[in-house]
C-alpha cells in the first residue's frame, strides 16, 4: 500500500516538474513573434525579403513598396506604419488589419520589418 503511495507520489512530481518548464511559445523574442507574423500575413504581398518581389505583387496596382529602399524607409516612420496596417491604404490591395490582428502584434510585426528589413535598430532584441 506504501508503495503504491511512493508510486503515485512520483508521477505527481514529474508532472508537476514537466508543468514547470518553460513552454516553447514563451521561448519566442518579440522579434521572433513579429517574424511568424509577417510571414503569415503580410509575406504573400510584401515578399520574405520585405522587397515586395512577389508573383501576386505583378499584378497589382499600386505594388506593395520595398521595404528595403533607402527612399521607402525616409517615408515610411513606424507612427506612419502602424497607422497604415491598422487602418488599411485605401484604394489599395493594402487592407485594413485592426480586425484580424491586435495592436501589440501590429507593432510586433513593424518593429521586425524595422529591423530585418529596414535596418533600423529602434529596439534591440532582447537577450534572455
Ligand atoms: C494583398 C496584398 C497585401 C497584404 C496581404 C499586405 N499588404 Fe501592405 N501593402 C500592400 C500594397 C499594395 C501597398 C502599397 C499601398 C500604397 O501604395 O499606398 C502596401 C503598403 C504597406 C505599407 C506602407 C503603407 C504606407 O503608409 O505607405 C506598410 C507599412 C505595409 N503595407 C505593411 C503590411 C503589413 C505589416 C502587412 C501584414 C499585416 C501587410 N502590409 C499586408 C499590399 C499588401
Amino acid at each position: 500500500m506504501f508503495k503504491r503511495f511512493l508510486v503515485f507520489l512520483f508521477i505527481f512530481l514529474l508532472l508537476t516538474a514537466i508543468n514547470l518548464l518553460p513552454s516553447h511559445a514563451e521561448e519566442l523574442t518579440p522579434l521572433k513573434k513579429g517574424e511568424k507574423l509577417y510571414d503569415s500575413n503580410c509575406a504573400v504581398c510584401h515578399g520574405d525579403k520585405g522587397d515586395g518581389k512577389t508573383w501576386v505583387s505583378e499584378d497589382l496596382n499600386p505594388k506593395p513598396q520595398n521595404f528595403t529602399d533607402p527612399k521607402v524607409i525616409k517615408t515610411l516612420t513606424r507612427k506612419r506604419m502602424i497607422q497604415s496596417i491598422t487602418n488599411g491604404r485605401e484604394g489599395t490591395a493594402m487592407q485594413p488589419f485592426k480586425t484580424q490582428l491586435l495592436k501589440d502584434e501590429i507593432e510586433l510585426i513593424v518593429d521586425y520589418i524595422r529591423a530585418a528589413f529596414m535596418k533600423i535598430d529602434a529596439k534591440p532584441e532582447k537577450k534572455k
